[in-house]
């Protein structure tokens, strides 16, 4: 079959920085965005998930538990679940001293805010639709927040070569939000079996988790066209050995040591 965009060996191998930059700042937040920049990266990836008010906001789990103050600021609700709270709600949420202190007060943005704030930064984006099974049709709600910002949907060659990608575990909204974004580059996440990967002709990247690849592996998906970016790869080892095994790039929580390792190679 023949695969829509394929793998370039000419573009340079990147290190995506992980939810903002999650070695140096609170997940997905704006403080995590600004971090990552500072720590040299150009391309960054976050999730995204819902409120019971249908806002796109920032947030890797369901729940709020982890990453924000839910428990003191509503200590009778039952559920944590972010589809439980208002954005309203969510906003009175301090979702970076869980991290360290000097990030107090930081709060979840909204995906609108997000994309602003990356532009303004000049970052390229790997945008995670996170459990989609939970929020019915979000994949086109959040087509809809990139097609309020078209730049986004521009291809431009004289800059990181890959301005957005589209990613996601559950595969059949990826091909969803793929029909509903054709020029954006879409990848599936996880490990796509063997037997599976002449399934996707539509898709551009394969990003598994790194510990579940080898160099086989690796140079089944090129031959199949497709690009890897392998997660979540933080120690200098883990680079190394993904670089061996001939990866694009790979998502890392430290965009600097990614970016070192890069180089060093
Ligand atoms: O970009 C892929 C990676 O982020 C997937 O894992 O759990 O960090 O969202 P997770
Ligand atoms: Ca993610």
């Amino acid at each position: 079959p023949v695969i829509v965009q394929h793998a370039d060996p000419q573009r340079p191998i990147i290190a995506v920085s992980h939810r903002g930059a999650a070695g140096h700042a609170p997940e997905n937040t704006l403080a995590g965005l600004d971090a990552a920049r500072r720590f040299g990266a150009l391309t960054v990836e976050i999730d995204v998930q819902r409120t019971k008010d249908g806002e796109l906001v920032l947030l890797h789990d369901a729940t709020l538990t982890r990453t924000t103050d839910v428990e003191e600021v509503f200590p009778d609700r039952e559920s944590r679940l972010v589809a439980d709270y208002t954005l309203a709600e969510v906003r009175r949420l301090d979702a970076g001293s869980w991290f360290s202190p000097e990030f107090e007060g930081e709060p979840v943005p909204t995906l609108g805010e997000a994309l602003d704030r990356m532009r303004d930064l000049d970052l390229n984006l790997f945008l995670e639709i996170k459990e989609p099974a939970r929020y019915p049709r979000i994949e086109r709600e959040i087509a809809v927040e990139l097609l309020r910002r078209p730049a986004w949907l521009e291809h431009n060659p004289a800059w990181e070569p890959r301005r957005l990608v589209v990613q996601s575990f559950d595969w059949e909204v990826t091909r969803s939000s793929k029909r509903l974004l054709p020029s954006v580059p879409h990848a599936l996440l996880g490990r796509v079996p063997e037997d599976r990967l002449s399934e996707f002709t539509w898709a551009h990247m394969v990003n598994p988790n790194h510990t579940t690849i080898d160099e086989d592996y690796v140079e089944l998906l090129h031959e199949h066209g497709y690009e890897t970016m392998p997660y979540t790869v933080n120690s200098r080892a883990a680079m190394d050995a993904v670089l061996r095994m001939g990866v694009d790039g790979f998502i890392t929580d430290y965009p600097d040591a990614g970016q070192r390792a890069i180089r060093d190679f």
